[in-house]
């Protein structure tokens, strides 16, 4: 039961998935987009199995061709997530090949610029966590979430080093180290008198 679960089913798959090739379960998995009955977690396994499974993998075929269209169509096409977040309005695309439920979260993650560990999800007043994400969203098809959690201060034109330095000296979070030293242009040894002073 597991097995057929894992390889197919589009309820169970929040619930178990490995690589049809390798049993790998921890990665971004994708199903092959001809038949969507198997899932690799990579490239390279899905060409190791090409072989066998070209023989099995079936289009199908008997579709009239606007039918097979239309359906290549709504299978092929991201789902759009809109998600509030401090009065923004975010537009988040979920490829349907997606299986795992923790690459969804990612994804919202890096498109908020919330760190993936203090991202916040709610659905309709309830939370929405790794265990339920993908039935919220392929099944249940809910688009409207609303996210909570501090957005990551933009790092671009900083030095990664000084950031981890003053974590580390003041071990105080990241945020507050990439604020000071903007606050303090960049200048490592101010950023650290003043960062240390806030404290
Ligand atoms: C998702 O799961 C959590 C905890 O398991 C639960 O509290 C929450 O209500 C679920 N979310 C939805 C939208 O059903």
């Amino acid at each position: 039961m597991k097995n057929t679960c894992s390889n197919f089913c589009l309820v169970c798959f929040a619930i178990s998935m490995s690589c049809s090739v390798c049993g790998l379960t921890d990665r971004c998995m994708k199903r092959c987009v001809q038949c969507k009955a198997v899932i690799y977690c990579s490239k390279s396994c899905q060409i190791k199995d090409w072989t066998v499974h070209k023989l099995k993998c079936t289009k199908k075929e008997k579709d009239s061709f606007l039918d097979k269209k239309n359906n290549m169509q709504s299978q092929n096409q991201p789902v759009k997530l809109f998600i509030k977040h401090n009065h923004e309005k975010h537009c988040v695309l979920i490829p349907q090949t997606l299986l795992n439920p923790k690459c969804i979260l990612n994804i919202i993650s890096e498109e908020l610029l919330i760190p993936l560990d203090s991202l916040n999800l709610i659905a309709k007043g309830k939370v929405v966590n790794e265990d339920n994400v993908s039935d919220i969203v392929f099944r249940m098809k809910i688009r409207q979430f609303m996210a909570v959690g501090e957005a990551q201060e933009s790092e671009k034109g900083m030095h990664i080093g000084d950031i981890d330095t003053i974590v580390e000296q003041l071990n105080v979070d990241r945020n507050k180290a990439i604020r000071g030293l903007k606050h303090c242009g960049g200048n490592l040894i101010d950023a650290l008198l003043y960062v240390g002073d806030s404290l």
